[in-house]
């Protein structure tokens, strides 16, 4: 192998990893994108609760001490079985990873 070929492997190994990090969401972005999705018709995209259905449904806000005190298991448990008649129950529908980057996504949302 010649020193030119190494030079045109490794560009290209350069190349793909550029195309991978481009292409590959960070984990954070996953779960705010998955929230805005499936979460905010109700829950609204900032957690308030403030939209017209939120309001009707009256949910909580999720940026509120009452949620936010609850564990990240109780949170979790919340998604997974629903909670109450009207949050519904996401067991099937989202992977155990999602539903955790959900958890986390609504710590973040507290801090903002
Ligand atoms: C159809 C409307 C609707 C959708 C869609 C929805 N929720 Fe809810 N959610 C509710 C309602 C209503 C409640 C309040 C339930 C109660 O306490 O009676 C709730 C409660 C919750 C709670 C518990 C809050 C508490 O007070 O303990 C969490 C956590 C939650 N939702 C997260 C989510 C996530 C994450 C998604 C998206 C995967 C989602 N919800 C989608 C309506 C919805």
């Amino acid at each position: 192998m010649n020193y030119q070929m190494v030079r045109a492997g490794s560009a290209a190994l350069l190349l793909g990893a550029l195309v991978l990090a481009v292409t590959t969401p960070a984990h954070g972005q996953d779960a705010a994108t998955l929230f805005k999705a499936k979460c905010a018709a109700c829950h609204s995209a900032d957690g308030s609760g403030s939209g017209s259905m939120g309001k009707q449904l009256g949910v909580t806000d999720l940026r509120a001490d009452a949620v936010q005190k609850q564990t990240d298991a109780q949170l979790n448990d919340s998604i997974t079985n629903g909670k109450g008649k009207k949050m519904p129950a996401y067991k099937g529908k989202l992977t155990d990873d999602q539903i955790k980057g959900l958890v986390g996504y609504i710590r973040e949302l507290a801090k903002k």
